[in-house]
């Protein structure tokens, strides 16, 4: 069975896909590597031991979407495609509308076209805005704060409004709370390029004192050490709920909508000495002011997707602080050899 990844070589489509192909399924990729390598392709080969047809070019290119449906039977599509950097979507907020809209509107309609009506949708955390109660439910209100979440939530009402025009649609919105860590192997994670706009990049960039210190925005905010909370989900397991967010989907779900988080908040200073801790290492870090926006906790209530998924996050902070470092490490060896 073919599926489309749509963003497939950055940092969750990438994991998805080994976890994809571990499960059976044929990949093919399509991605402007905006915001990633073409080597990640021949990662998730090496990894998995199977194939991936990868087409490099932009999901807005109906052409090219119109090519990759007419040449597969593609039976649904996982849409990671997008811009993700909330503080340049600020800056400039049409090129998110473009980018991640118009790509969404481009992949629908050649999906409808080619009656392929199944699709998993990336969406964020981020559209609960500042919540009112914790845990986080799915039933909870949705704002944004910033043009990212917008996107978020407008792609959202879009796949909404396409299945209540035609029932035929099986749609998956997984709101993702905050993926860190890598694949084991060390092959394949997260690693940007200069100023990390994350907390475990960056964490790590100050570990291997490619930056000097970690502001950590604010100490006294209602939480049990002062600093945020959040809720940290290793990106395995992210991965793998995707898998089951597709068998849903392919078993016939209508439009089903699903926080992956872990349930458990940790704190910025729990992160930080984990981090430490497991990996031996020290990360400077200093007290900053409070950053505007920011909001003191935020995790999801992942009771949902358990029921209906029978999904629930198995790897700990540990594991998290522990792989996100040995990926990081591992490039670090491979680019000095
Ligand atoms: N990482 C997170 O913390 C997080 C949290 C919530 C939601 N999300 C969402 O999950 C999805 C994947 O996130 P990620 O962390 O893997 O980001 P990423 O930047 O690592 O991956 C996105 C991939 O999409 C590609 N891309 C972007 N626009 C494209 C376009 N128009 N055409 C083709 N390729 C395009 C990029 O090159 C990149 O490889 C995004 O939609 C993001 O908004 C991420």
């Amino acid at each position: 069975m073919k599926v489309l990844v749509t963003g497939g070589c950055g940092y969750i489509g990438s994991h998805t896909c080994v976890m994809l192909l571990e499960a059976g399924y044929d990949v093919i990729i399509v991605d402007n590597l905006c915001n990633s390598k073409r080597d990640v392709v021949d990662k998730i080969k090496e990894i998995t031991g199977k194939d991936v047809i990868f087409y490099k070019g932009d999901v807005c290119d109906y052409a090219l979407i119109n090519k990759i449906f007419s040449h597969h039977d593609i039976v649904a599509v996982l849409h990671f495609a997008g811009l993700k950097a909330v503080g340049e979507s600020v800056l400039k907020p049409l090129l998110y509308y473009r980018n991640n809209i118009d790509s969404t509107l481009n992949l629908l309609e050649v999906m409808t076209k080619y009656n392929c009506k199944n699709i998993v949708f990336s969406s964020s955390a981020t559209v609960y805005g500042a919540p009112k109660t914790l845990p986080i439910k799915e039933s909870a209100p949705l704002s944004t704060t910033n043009p990212y979440g917008s996107t978020k939530l407008y792609i959202e009402g879009i796949l909404r409004d396409v299945y209540e025009a035609d029932k035929n649609w099986n749609i998956a919105i997984l709101r993702y709370f905050n993926p860190i860590g890598a694949h084991k192997s060390g092959l394949i994670g997260e690693n940007p390029n200069g100023i990390p706009n994350n907390l475990m990049p960056y964490i790590i960039k100050v570990a291997t004192k490619e930056l000097e210190v970690l502001n950590i925005f604010g100490d006294d905010y209602d939480t049990p050490d002062g600093t945020g909370v959040r809720d940290y989900i290793h990106i395995i397991d992210l991965a793998k709920g995707h898998i089951k967010a597709l068998d849903k989907v392919l078993s016939g779900s209508g439009i089903v909508c699903y926080n992956l988080g872990t349930g458990h908040g940790y704190s910025v200073l729990e992160l930080v000495k984990t981090f430490e801790k497991v990996n031996n290492v020290k990360v400077n870090y200093r007290i900053a002011p409070r950053r505007e926006g920011d909001i003191a906790a935020c995790y999801a209530d992942p009771t949902y997707a358990f029921q209906e998924l029978g999904w629930k996050a198995e790897l700990g902070i540990e594991d998290m602080c522990r792989d996100a470092y040995n990926y990081v490490m591992k490039c670090k060896r491979n680019t000095s050899d």
